[in-house]
């Protein structure tokens, strides 16, 4: 097998089979493995396929032109991420930067220096390089995950849930300044690591089948500082590093709650980071919309009313509102991921227990 597959596999789009085949002949020159595609709709059905990661592609074409192909890998880039290079006219300014908003990642003037090309693509290439640090970042979470969560996607529904939050807080004028499009990539990478100080919490607490004991509750609820602890050092280690940081304060914050009643720290309102409250209605719509060893699943209609109830109290009000306008679209990826594993943990009580609402400083339930 060879390390690198997947980075030096290159689409070139061009109309022109001219053109292509010069850009193929360099390319190739420069030990990649170029596929050719005539236009846009072509090019797309070979970057479906998954095997191209580095696209390079001209501007003015029929069918479908580069900017409005650049858009239709944007859209559907979910399985892992396209970088797009656009192949531009000496004159074309306007179109680039149609282009780069449209999603291209670079672009080159024709006619190009091959060199230059080179290095543009090797710019393409650390990025990608990135993108399976992020993986890897994700598997780890996955590892920490297992113990308590066998049948797994948890953590897949935690980050849609944050990214849904998100995008539908930056509408919003408090929110808009935070929230940009680093933000949220952030936070879809990062808070699958929210609860990864469980690795410190001993069996016999983190996988009890009843309710925890007030003493064992105290001890779960050290995750967040042996996590946080963990994260923190490497972030100051690393302080220009924002993915550490912001992964830092999802661990650490996840259950602070808007009234000051959470933990570790109590503390509230804003003074809780902003990721840690949009984790937080992440991490309690899917922990009462699952079956967990010490509970069964709520109904998604009746966990609705739950985080209503919890408005101003364990949760920021502005992001209730945030996730009442979004409980359609909470409720497909969670149905989503139900069916992609057969509803083997999402059986659903027959009868719904009372709602036990938490008073300051206890534990979710009553624990007598
Ligand atoms: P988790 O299971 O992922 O739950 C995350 C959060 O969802 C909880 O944080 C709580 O805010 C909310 N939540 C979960 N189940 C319920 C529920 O039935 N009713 C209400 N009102 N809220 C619920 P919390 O309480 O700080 O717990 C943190 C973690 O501690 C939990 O993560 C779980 O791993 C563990 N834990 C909490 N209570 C128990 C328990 O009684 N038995 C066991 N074995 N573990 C527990
Ligand atoms: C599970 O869902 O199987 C794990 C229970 C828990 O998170 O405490
Ligand atoms: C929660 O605070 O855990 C959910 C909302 C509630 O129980 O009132
Ligand atoms: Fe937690
Ligand atoms: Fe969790």
């Amino acid at each position: 097998m060879s390390y690198s597959v997947g980075l030096s596999s290159i689409l070139v789009v061009d109309d022109d089979p001219i053109a292509a085949e010069a850009l193929r002949y360099t390319l190739t020159t420069c030990g990649y493995d170029v596929t050719v595609a005539g236009d846009g709709i072509e090019a797309l059905d070979y970057v479906r396929t998954g095997n191209y990661r580095i696209v390079i592609s001209d501007v003015e074409m029929p069918k479908m032109n580069g900017i409005d192909f650049c858009r239709e890998v944007r859209k559907r880039d979910a399985c892992g991420y396209t970088y797009l290079i656009l192949l531009t006219g000496r004159c074309d300014t306007d179109s680039v930067v149609v282009g780069l908003n449209a999603g291209a990642d670079d672009y080159i003037a024709k006619p190009f220096h091959p060199s230059e090309l080179q290095m543009r693509i090797r710019a393409g290439e650390r990025l990608l390089a990135l993108e399976s640090r992020d993986l890897m970042i994700f598997a780890l979470a996955k590892l920490a995950d297992r113990r308590d969560h066998e049948t797994g996607g948890h953590l897949e529904r935690i980050r849609e849930y944050s990214r849904l939050l998100c995008l539908e807080l930056a509408k919003k004028p408090e929110y808009c300044e935070e929230i940009d499009e680093v933000f949220i990539q952030l936070i879809y990478d990062t808070s699958p690591l929210h609860d990864i100080g469980k690795v410190g919490i001993p069996d016999r607490i983190l996988l009890k089948p009843g309710r925890l004991t007030e003493e064992e509750f105290k001890i779960m609820t050290e995750h967040t500082q042996i996590g946080g602890e963990t994260l923190q050092a490497v972030a100051e280690a690393y302080p220009r590093a924002a993915f550490l940081q912001m992964a830092y304060q999802i661990t650490v914050s996840h259950h602070e709650r808007w009234d000051g009643s959470g933990y570790p720290n109590g503390l509230s309102g804003r003074e809780i980071p902003l990721p840690g409250r949009i984790v937080a209605m992440a991490d309690v719509y899917d922990a009462l919309t699952s079956q967990r060893v010490y509970k069964s699943a709520y109904p998604h209609d009746v966990v609705v009313k739950m985080i209503q109830k919890g408005s101003g109290s364990h949760f920021e009000p502005g992001i209730v509102q945030a996730f009442l306008a979004l409980q359609d679209e909470f409720r497909a990826v969670k149905e989503h991921y139900d069916q992609r594993r057969g509803n083997k943990s999402g059986q659903f009580l027959t009868q719904v227990p009372p709602i036990v609402t938490s008073g300051a400083n206890s534990p979710v339930m009553d624990r007598t």
